[in-house]
C-alpha cells in the first residue's frame, strides 16, 4: 500500500466556544497549554503519518498556519489548503483532492483529542485493506453525532448523521481512514438539511456501492473539544497523564503536590499548587492556590486567589477574587479583578456571547 497522507481539518467557526472563538481558531486553543490542534499533528507523525495537508478557512487559516508552520517542528510535512466555505467535511474533503493525490489517507478532526493515538488504526487499515475505516464510540447524546447501527457480528448495517431517533450509542469519531474512493462518493452527495455535503453520507455511499466499510471502537477516551464543558473533560484527561517537572521557581513558602508542571520562567510564590496542573512559562502564582485539573497560560498572574478545573489563556490575570475559581475558561489578556473602594460594585467590560456566573 502507498504510504497515507494526513488530511486534517482545521476549519469551522467554532461558534461553541464563543467568544474564544471570536478572536481565535478553536483548533488553537490549548489543553494543558498545548494547541489542541497540535495533539492531533503529533498523533499523526507517531503513527508515521508526515506528509499532511491541513485544510483551513480564510478567517482563522493565518493564525493556524503561524502556529504549525511548515510542520518540521513536529518531524513532518505541512501544506494548507483553503476551504473557501463551510460547506461541510465531505465539502473538505473534496477541496483536498489534488493534495491526496490518489493516496490512501487518514482524515482527523482538528478538534478531536484521542487517548491511544493512531498507531493501531493505521496498522489495522495497512493489513485489512478497506475502502474506509472507521472509528467508533459509545456516546450518551447519540443525536448530535453521526451514529453507527452495527449487525450483531460488528457489521455496520448504516451510518446516519444526527438522528432524531438514534439507532444505537455509537458515534463515528472524528478519526477516518479513506481509500481514494471516498473522493467519487462525496462528489455524488446532495447538501444535508444543514447545507453540508456530509462525510457520514459519503462512507453510507461507499456500503451503498457494495464497498468495504470497517469499524472499530475507540480503545481509551475521546474527545471532541467543541464546547466548554468537553474541553475542560479533554484539559482533565490530559493533565491526567502529564509528567512532573519542575523547571520554574517555587519558594520556599510554597508547596507542589503531586503531578505538576512548572514551566521555565514561571514562579511560584508563597502558593499551594496541588496537581494535576500545569503552569506555563513565564507565570506568576502568588498567595493562591492552584487546584487539580488547571492549566495556567504563559504569562498569567494569579495572585490572592484559588483556581481549580480551569483552563486560563496566556497574558491573563486574576486577582483577589474572595472566592475559589473553578470549571471556567478564560481567554488571552482577561482581567479578572477587584476594584477598591465604594461603591462595592460589579464593573465589567465582557465580549460578546461571554459567560459569568457570581455567586
Ligand atoms: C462531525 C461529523 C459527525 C461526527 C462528529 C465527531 O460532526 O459530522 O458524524 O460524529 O464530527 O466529532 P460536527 O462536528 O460537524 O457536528
Amino acid at each position: 500500500m502507498e504510504p497515507l497522507k494526513g488530511l486534517i481539518l482545521s476549519g469551522g467557526a467554532g461558534t461553541r466556544l464563543r467568544p474564544i472563538t471570536h478572536t481565535s481558531a478553536k483548533q488553537l486553543v490549548p489543553v494543558a497549554n498545548k494547541p489542541v490542534l497540535f495533539y492531533g499533528i503529533e498523533a499523526l507523525v507517531d503513527a508515521g503519518v508526515k506528509e499532511i495537508g491541513i485544510i483551513i478557512a480564510p478567517e482563522t487559516g493565518d493564525e493556524i498556519r503561524e502556529a504549525a508552520g511548515d510542520g518540521s517542528q513536529f518531524g513532518a510535512s505541512i501544506t494548507y489548503i483553503v476551504q473557501d466555505k463551510p460547506a461541510g467535511l465531505a465539502h473538505a474533503v473534496l477541496t483536498a483532492e489534488e493534495f491526496i493525490g490518489g493516496a490512501p489517507f487518514v482524515m482527523y478532526l482538528g478538534d478531536n483529542l484521542l487517548s491511544h493515538g493512531l498507531r493501531g488504526l493505521v496498522s489495522t487499515f495497512a493489513e485489512d485493506d478497506p475502502d474506509a475505516l472507521i472509528l467508533l464510540t459509545p456516546v450518551d447524546d447519540p443525536q448530535s453525532y453521526g451514529v453507527a447501527e452495527l449487525t450483531p457480528e460488528g457489521g455496520i448495517v448504516r451510518l446516519i448523521e444526527k438522528p432524531k431517533d438514534p439507532p444505537s450509542n455509537l458515534a463515528l469519531v472524528g478519526v477516518y481512514l479513506f481509500s481514494p474512493l471516498i473522493f467519487d462518493a462525496a462528489r455524488r452527495l446532495e447538501p444535508s438539511w444543514r447545507g453540508e455535503l456530509e462525510i457520514t453520507e459519503a462512507i453510507q455511499t461507499l456500503i451503498d456501492d457494495g464497498r468495504r466499510v470497517q469499524s472499530e471502537v475507540v480503545r481509551g477516551w475521546w474527545k471532541d473539544t467543541g464546547q466548554l464543558a468537553d474541553m475542560l473533560e479533554a484539559n482533565r484527561l490530559v493533565l491526567e497523564e502529564v509528567e512532573e517537572s519542575i523547571e520554574g521557581e517555587v519558594d520556599e513558602d510554597s508547596r507542589v503536590e503531586g503531578r505538576v508542571v512548572i514551566s521555565p520562567g514561571a514562579k511560584v510564590v508563597r502558593s499551594i499548587v496541588r496537581g494535576p496542573a500545569v503552569i506555563g512559562p513565564g507565570a506568576t502564582v502568588e498567595d493562591a492556590f492552584i487546584g487539580p485539573y488547571t492549566s495556567i497560560g504563559d504569562e498569567v498572574a494569579v495572585r490572592r486567589c484559588e483556581v481549580e478545573h480551569s483552563i486560563v489563556l496566556a497574558n491573563s490575570t486574576v486577582e483577589d477574587l474572595g472566592t475559589r475559581m473553578e470549571a471556567s475558561l478564560l481567554g488571552r489578556n482577561v482581567k479578572l479583578t477587584r476594584s477598591e473602594g465604594l461603591p462595592k460594585t460589579l464593573r465589567l467590560l465582557v465580549g460578546d456571547n461571554s459567560i459569568i456566573e457570581i455567586l
